[in-house]
């Protein structure tokens, strides 16, 4: 249950209030989606370039300006012509190397609309929109032109005005040291905003429109962040992360900014799996048509242990990071079918300040008491894959000088896969965590660990644009308030409610690397905090699995110490769930309360079931319709056990077997802050 900041009275007239001032069309086109219920007019009014959307033949957005503002001259937005219009369609579907669905539909009509100011120097640019069933996306293309070469943009003036005040869950893009996306939801009426990241979810006040805006293919560009008015209208405004000067985006004509998204759905539950920003993304490049070495997997860490205190990244008598130690865990991959292993804190650099001493970072040196050689040896031995930590603290270019060769060492070694990190805000350039240069540093490193046939999970990412689609080595990335928190955050951990918001928000821009998993649920933790459960993690242990299946991620680790694995019935589930899918389906949700999905297993006909709920109770009546109809399949139940919640009593698991067909209604008991993880096959 997510409580939220009420409507001033006065905002309920805004979307009167906020029509740009009357003005006769001069020029108008229009484009709707395939099943043409969405529909796209842009217009130029008094000069200005509009574009509005409807569906159904109902306002979502009204009349919003498009443009850019470049340093230097005047903004490319006022005086405009319509020059021509071009239309185009497609209809195509694609197979993804792996994901939450094998196969993608792209299915659009586009139009393309050619604007140049009336009066000199005459700057042309051209906005293509392409309109699906599922939402619609546009970008600018910026043909090369003399008045209009090498560039430097200081604002993107698109804007979003939406036709209702509607409730969006957001989490804010311009607080002092909370730059990096991990933060708790709020919601409110999108009036209320002040600067919100994509991607953000919103609802209508009728409950009748679903809204997501967010962006798609960011190369070489600027992340988009919205402004928003603080009770002045429901425009978004598009905000651009800095660089260290000020300047948003430089570069030189012909150019083409990323694509701005609006996914539309008429429930919360049909807005996931989200295709429309993979299908605005280029097909992957010849070097990555073969993609066989890019396999989905579960994983083990050194890595808990660090959060909650009991071992060290730096070097001393609790370093996590020592060959016997890998080896243990590889063992304990390896004996249950868990793929892969990462170990952090293995390199020397961490020893001090490892955020302000980021330039000392190595990422072939290795501490005395980890032999790299000896561990990956020993983990391909045993059918393991070693993922190598690579924390920068945004140590960009120390980073880079060393990029090249780490990756060849690492695929010298047999190793395939590294986990990268950025804690910081700003990088050692000075420039903001999500400017064009990070951008550009992000590309650069999915394009040398391609090169290298290495996988990459990043945490502190750039947000996900849908990138997967190009460079599928680009598996998983973290980019929002994840497990760790509950080990650690002296604001207290996340609120029961936490993962039913992450997934009709952060989950829809891609894979999240969330580290479920967590069985030693009432450890004794230390840190400052002001209750006890404030810092640990608020489920209950049925949930811990639920979110398995919940919470996507190709690369799903089981985040607890190995030790706490044994002699619990409750980790068979972790050891059987599947990290690759064919279909998903949503069964049921409401944003901020509960969540129950199915998906299938790729390649087989295994289903897996999760549901969370909030810190409310909760029952469900769920047909399993969506299995083969005629087949009979065995059901493995691993609920909330009797009086299980998660404040008081998290732990108890009922692990039970029941004969299911396509006929069935299944009878679901989540407990406060609880979830059920379902496995079902066909019948022996
Ligand atoms: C934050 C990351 O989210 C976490 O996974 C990692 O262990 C630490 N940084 C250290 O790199």
């Amino acid at each position: 249950m997510h409580t939220w900041m009420r409507y001033p009275a006065f905002l309920l007239t805004l979307s009167v209030l906020s029509a740009p001032a009357p003005g006769a069309a001069q020029d108008r086109a229009r484009i709707a989606s395939p099943d043409g219920r969405n529909r796209v007019t842009v217009e130029i009014r008094d000069g200005a370039l509009l574009y509005s959307v409807d569906r159904d033949g109902r306002a979502v957005f009204l009349p919003s300006r498009l443009g850019i503002a470049f340093q230097g001259a005047p903004p490319l937005r006022d005086s405009l012509r319509m020059v021509e219009t071009a239309r185009d369609s497609a209809d195509e579907t694609w197979t993804q190397p792996w994901g939450e669905v094998a196969r993608v539909r792209d299915h659009h009509n586009e139009l393309r609309v050619s604007v140049a100011e009336v009066g000199q120097p005459g700057r042309r640019f051209a906005v293509v929109f392409r309109v699906f069933n599922d939402g619609v996306g546009f970008r600018y293309e910026v043909p090369a032109q003399p008045a209009l070469a090498d560039f430097a943009i200081t604002d993107e003036l698109t804007e979003f005005t939406l036709a209702d005040d509607a409730r969006a869950w957001w989490i804010p893009s311009n607080r002092p040291r909370l730059d990096r996306s991990e933060m708790l939801f709020s919601s409110s009426p999108v009036s209320v905003t002040d600067s919100i990241q994509t991607p953000v979810t919103m609802e209508t006040r009728d409950g009748s429109t679903f809204i997501v805006i967010h962006e798609a293919s960011l190369v070489d560009y600027a992340r988009m962040f919205l402004a928003g008015s603080r009770m002045q209208s429901t425009t978004l405004r598009a905000a651009l992360a800095p660089m260290a000067d000020g300047i948003k985006v430089r570069g030189h004509t012909p150019f083409v900014t990323p694509w701005r998204t609006i996914q539309l759905a008429d429930r919360a539950t049909d807005l996931a799996p989200s295709v429309l920003g993979l299908n605005l993304n280029p097909p992957p490049p010849n070097v990555l048509q073969s993609t066989d070495w890019i396999k989905p997997m579960k994983y083990v860490g050194i890595w808990w242990g660090m959060h909650i205190n009991t071992m060290t990244w730096s070097s001393g008598p609790k370093h996590g990071a020592t060959t016997a130690n890998a080896k243990r865990y590889i063992d304990f991959a390896a004996a249950n079918g868990l793929g892969g292993i990462l170990v952090e804190g293995w390199n020397v650099g961490w020893d001090g300040d490892w955020i302000q001493n980021r330039n000392a970072f190595s990422f072939t040196q290795a501490y005395p008491d980890y032999d790299l050689r000896e561990v990956a040896a020993y983990a391909k031995q045993k059918g393991v894959r070693l993922i190598v930590h690579n924390e920068t603290s945004g140590g960009i270019q120390n980073y880079e000088r060393q990029m090249d060769s780490a990756f060849a060492l690492y695929h010298s070694l047999g190793v395939d896969a590294v986990k990268t990190g950025y804690v910081t805000d700003l990088t050692s350039e000075g420039h903001s965590h999500y400017s064009q240069f990070m951008v550009q540093h992000y590309a650069r490193v999915i394009e040398t660990a391609a090169k290298y046939h290495i996988t990459l999970d990043v945490h502190e990412p750039m947000h996900d644009t849908g990138e997967r689609r190009t460079y599928p080595n680009m598996m998983s990335r973290e980019g929002a308030r994840g497990q760790e928190y509950n080990a650690w955050s002296s604001e207290g951990g996340n609120p029961p409610e936490h993962e039913t918001i992450l997934f009709f928000t952060r989950m829809l821009d891609g894979p999240m690397d969330f580290t479920p998993g967590i069985f030693d649920i009432l450890r004794e933790h230390t840190g400052p905090r002001r209750q006890p459960w404030e810092s640990r993690v608020r489920t209950t242990l049925a949930k811990q699995l639920a979110l398995y299946v919940v919470l996507y991620s190709p690369l799903q680790m089981a985040a607890d110490l190995p030790e706490n694995y044994e002699r619990q019935p409750a980790f068979q589930f972790i050891r059987d769930v599947a990290v690759d899918w064919d279909t998903t389906r949503v069964l049921a949700g409401r944003i901020g309360d509960y969540v129950i999905v199915a998906r299938r297993e790729r390649n087989g006909p295994t289903w897996y079931l999760g549901a969370i709920t909030d810190e409310e109770g909760r029952t469900f009546d769920i047909p399993l319709s969506f299995l083969t109809g005629g087949r009979k399949y065995d059901a493995e139940i691993y609920a909330d056990g009797p009086k299980a919640n998660w404040l008081t009593n998290p732990l108890p698991v009922t692990i039970s077997k029941r004969p299911v067909d396509a006929t069935t209604r299944l009878h679901i008991v989540l407990a406060p802050g609880g979830g059920q993880a379902i496995r079902i096959r066909p019948a022996r």
